[in-house]
């Protein structure tokens, strides 16, 4: 069974997706935890499902490298094969990357390499791009820049407002992170390889 910490920032919609997925043992993969950057509304899922839950907010500390060790050590204490970054909303340091890099993933609402940072879908429709998807890729010490896993993409459509685009994102991004855990758990996707 693949063990997991996901951390979120936010609403969790792919956080409670997982939690749903995760529920069939034949899945094979399951969430010991959820940590936040901030008390996120979405870790009402998690204690929804009985999972633990820790905030680690970076305003209680005097760096960046401070707040991600101690975050890091709260992610360690669970000893998980994997974290995944669902709705994340933070550029971790090195320090935390290189620590569970490639076993790290991100859920991002775009094609990358196109429009990464935290405005993915805003920049998009800025653009004047006709499509967009979703990116599901390992983390490293660039802003959006690891390895691709998978990608999936949707057409804008014609007046489509930046919440009603993310909406439609999230749709297909929920399967997306869903079936590349899966994926990892049933030993399909080998990040290592991958990171090469
Ligand atoms: C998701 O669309 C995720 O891709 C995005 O935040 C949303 C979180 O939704 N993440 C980023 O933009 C990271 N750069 P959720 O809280 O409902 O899962």
């Amino acid at each position: 069974m693949l063990s997991v910490v996901v951390l979120i920032s936010g609403s969790g919609s792919n956080l409670r997706a997982l939690l749903e997925a995760t529920e069939n043992p034949l899945f094979g993969a399951k969430i010991l935890a959820v940590g936040a950057d901030n008390p996120a509304d979405g870790l009402a899922h998690a204690e929804h499902f009985g999972v633990p839950t820790f905030v680690v907010s970076p305003t209680a500390f005097a760096s960046r490298e401070q707040w991600a060790e101690v975050l890091l050590a709260n992610v360690q204490h669970f000893k998980p094969d994997l974290v995944v970054l669902a709705g994340f909303m933070r550029i971790l340091p090195q320090n935390f990357v290189s620590a569970l890099s490639p076993n790290l993933i991100n859920t991002h609402p775009s094609l990358l390499p196109n429009f990464p940072g935290s405005h993915a879908v805003r920049d998009a429709l800025a653009a004047g791009a006709t499509t967009t998807g979703v990116t599901v890729h390992i983390v490293d010490e660039g802003v959006d820049t690891g390895p691709h896993i998978r990608q999936a993409a949707l057409d804008i459509l014609p007046d489509e407002t930046e919440s009603e685009l993310h909406e439609r994102i999230k749709v297909i991004e929920r399967q997306q992170l869903i079936e590349v855990v899966r994926d990892i758990a049933q030993k399909k996707i080998h990040l290592t390889q991958l990171s090469r």
